[in-house]
């Protein structure tokens, strides 16, 4: 199936690695001309070299910004091109109990998690809506609908997100336009391939034993036990982003392996 993206330019925002990068390289894989970010130049130059390996005479660049930080946020987006695809996949987790996070780590969490695909939305919403076509993706969590009791903070941010996609949708009625979510379960990123470790240091056991304990104990309702792949979640993703998928918008799109036990 031609996914009709050559030609069309993606940005997706912390693709320097984990989730982001697969997206990156299955948008790249369909054509598309895609932008990279990660925090630093090093982090960009590094990915971007890898891409360009993989991908050969692909349209590929990158915008370091960190997105805890308004200013690289407002400079990010002074260089971004015209955009046909968003995707706002930044984002941090970290389990910690409630009682124990500072008012610092919830401002940080909805900044980086939210504040992000706000901004870069508020950039490129009005010139999708004016050139008819466009696509905007949350990557928001499984969290959102199934708040993790160890990161409450983290789940508030993933809701947040489905609420400012629905209400972008609202507004791109009757254009080419679709704002949607995608709502991944635990997936074997970067990120949670460190947390993996660290579970399989501390506890002394391997880490297919930390993953069968984790989805028996924290995740018993997950009917696939087993962490999704990045490339899992980068197929949903790529998907939605086509031309293809224009009958779905304003959309919460589960892959989270039928861990929330809900039939809609
Ligand atoms: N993995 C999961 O189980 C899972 C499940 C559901 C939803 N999600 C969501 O999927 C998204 C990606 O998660 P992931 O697990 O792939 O994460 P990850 O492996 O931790 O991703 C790391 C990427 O995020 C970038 N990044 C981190 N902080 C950033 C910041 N402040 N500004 C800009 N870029 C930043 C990193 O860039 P540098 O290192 O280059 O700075 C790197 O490219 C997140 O929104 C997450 O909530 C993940």
């Amino acid at each position: 199936m031609d996914l009709q993206l050559s030609n069309k330019t993606a940005f997706v925002s912390g693709s320097t690695a984990g989730i982001g990068l697969a997206i990156a390289e299955s948008l790249l894989r369909e054509g598309a001309n895609v932008i990279i970010n990660g925090r630093s130049q090093r982090t960009v130059d590094a990915a971007l070299e890898q891409l360009r390996k993989q991908f050969p005479g692909s349209a590929i660049s990158g915008i370091p910004a960190d997105f805890s930080r308004a200013e690289d946020v407002k400079n990010l987006v002074s260089q971004l091109p015209v955009i046909d695809i968003l995707v706002n996949n930044a984002g941090i987790f970290e389990p910690k109990a409630f009682t124990d996070i500072p008012d610092e780590d919830w401002f940080r969490f909805f900044e980086v998690n939210v504040m992000s695909g706000i901004r870069l939305s508020r950039a490129v919403f009005p010139s999708m809506l004016e050139r008819n076509w466009g696509r905007i993706i949350f990557i928001s969590s499984e969290s959102a609908v199934f708040i993790p009791e160890e990161m409450i903070h983290y789940g508030m941010t993933k809701t947040a997100q489905l609420a400012v996609a629905r209400g972008l949708a609202e507004l791109s009625k009757n254009t080419g336009v679709t704002v949607n979510s995608i709502l991944p379960g635990p997936t074997r990123s970067q990120g949670v391939e460190t947390f993996l470790e660290d579970l399989s240091k501390a506890g002394n056991i391997t880490i297919p034993e930390v993953e069968k304990d984790f989805f028996k104990t924290m995740r018993p309702t997950s009917l696939l036990q087993r962490f999704l792949t990045v490339e899992e979640i980068a197929n949903i993703v790529t998907w939605y982003a086509s031309p293809l998928a224009s009958a779905t918008n304003g959309a919460s799109i589960r892959a989270e392996g039928g861990l929330v036990r809900s039939i809609l």
